[in-house]
């Protein structure tokens, strides 16, 4: 049956580098992969023609579609709309919410060609593989009261963070599970020695624990968690944790790969439809200038094909075209070393795709 692929090319960098994505994506459809690919507005773009940042088009395009693909959404020219449900960011977390794509997947890789692109001393990153695996419908982006309101005299702003047994329960299951697949080691991150709602978390991640034996739960602060990470990250194998301490996490164990740029993500929901998204944002210092990296965004497109078209042998291939791009010493600026030449966002996409039609 031919699944339908929704590309949301979004702002900033967003369509840079989903055009270059887009075209291994095609590359895959001429090896046989029965899809059908449209495009629709999300965020920023999307505000622009139609005044708000998830058009009812776009969302029904995103929910008839088995995977859906997006660069980033946001950009200063967006920051100062006063009615914040106008704007772009409020696209990406409808698109989130309506489609129920509670599990976030972060895989943390680094390739070894690029240990030495990471902040971190090369030893400490070799090697790395790590899955943070984050809660994406809940916690505090999305729990009521929320608001700015005048309150004696001042305003106070507020936003209430809430999880419900089975919200932490579901995203609980796809850490174990992914735990029990990988390292078989669960880290579980919270702040219980202050926030009620994750000593609630911190409960539910050890009643599910009897479940799965031979998996080896732990529980880190999440302050301490940032530390560790830094500290010596090859520790970890499944991360599991709250919507926001996952977004924080997320960007520093980005560095540890050596760049931002080099993240991709998977949000699905309980049907393996999915969302596709680089991990960073729409990069507005550096849009429009063909300078991005545009290797997360293209790793996405592996993990969809992994995760919602049931494709691995696709998927390993990108990956593998990756790896061979990066032993042949080609980088993106935010790659690069010192005193090698960087490519542009066009001249990678080129060489992944050379790789991948090579293989
Ligand atoms: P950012 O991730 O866009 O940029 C942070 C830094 O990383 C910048 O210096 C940028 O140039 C660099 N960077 C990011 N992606 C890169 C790439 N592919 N190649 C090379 N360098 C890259 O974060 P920010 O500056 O805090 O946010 C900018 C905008 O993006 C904001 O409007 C924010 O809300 C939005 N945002 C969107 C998403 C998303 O759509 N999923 C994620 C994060 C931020
Ligand atoms: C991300 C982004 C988003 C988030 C923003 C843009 C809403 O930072 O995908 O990591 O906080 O989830
Ligand atoms: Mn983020």
């Amino acid at each position: 049956m031919t699944q339908k692929i929704l590309v949301l090319p979004g702002d900033g960098i967003g369509p840079e580098i989903t055009a270059q994505a887009s075209r291994i994506l095609a590359a895959c459809q001429a090896r046989g992969l029965d899809i059908e690919v449209e495009e629709g507005l999300l965020g920023g773009a999307a505000y622009e023609v139609h005044g708000e940042p998830l058009p009812a088009e776009t969302l029904e395009k995103a929910k008839a579609a088995r995977g859906i693909l997006l660069g980033a959404v946001g950009g200063p020219q967006w920051d100062k709309i006063e009615d914040l449900s106008k704007r772009p960011e409020k696209g990406l977390l409808g698109v989130r919410k309506q489609l129920g794509l509670f599990a976030n997947l972060r895989p943390a890789i680094t390739y070894p060609q690029l240990a030495s692109a990471s902040s971190l001393k090369p030893e400490l990153v070799a090697g790395l593989d790590i899955m943070i695996v984050r809660e994406l419908t809940g916690g505090i982006y999305f729990g009521q009261p929320r608001g700015i309101e005048e309150r004696n005299g001042e305003r106070v702003g507020f936003n209430t963070y809430v999880y419900s047994e089975s919200e932490i329960e579901r995203i609980g299951r796809v850490a174990f599970e992914m735990a029990h697949k990988r390292g078989k080691k669960l880290c579980s991150v919270d702040k219980a020695n202050v926030l009620e709602v994750t000593i609630l978390w911190r409960e539910v991640m050890e009643r599910l624990a009897p479940e799965y034996p031979d998996v080896e739960l732990s529980h880190l602060y999440v302050d301490n968690a940032a530390m560790q990470l830094v500290r010596a990250p090859k520790q970890f194998d499944v991360v599991v944790t709250g919507n926001m301490f996952g977004d924080i996490l997320s960007d520093a164990a980005a560095m540890l790969t050596g760049s931002i740029g080099m993240l991709p993500s998977a949000s699905l929901n309980e049907s393996g439809q999915g969302m596709y998204e680089p991990c960073h944002g729409s990069a507005p210092d550096i849009a429009g200038q063909g300078i991005a990296n545009p290797l997360a965004t293209i790793l996405s497109v592996a993990m969809m094909l992994r995760y919602s078209l049931d494709e691995p042998a696709l998927a390993s291939r990108i990956e593998a075209a990756v790896g061979t791009v990066l032993d042949g010493g080609l980088r993106t600026a935010d790659i690069a070393l010192e005193g090698t030449r960087s490519v542009s966002t066009a001249e990678m996409g080129d060489a992944v795709l050379a790789a991948f039609e090579a293989q």
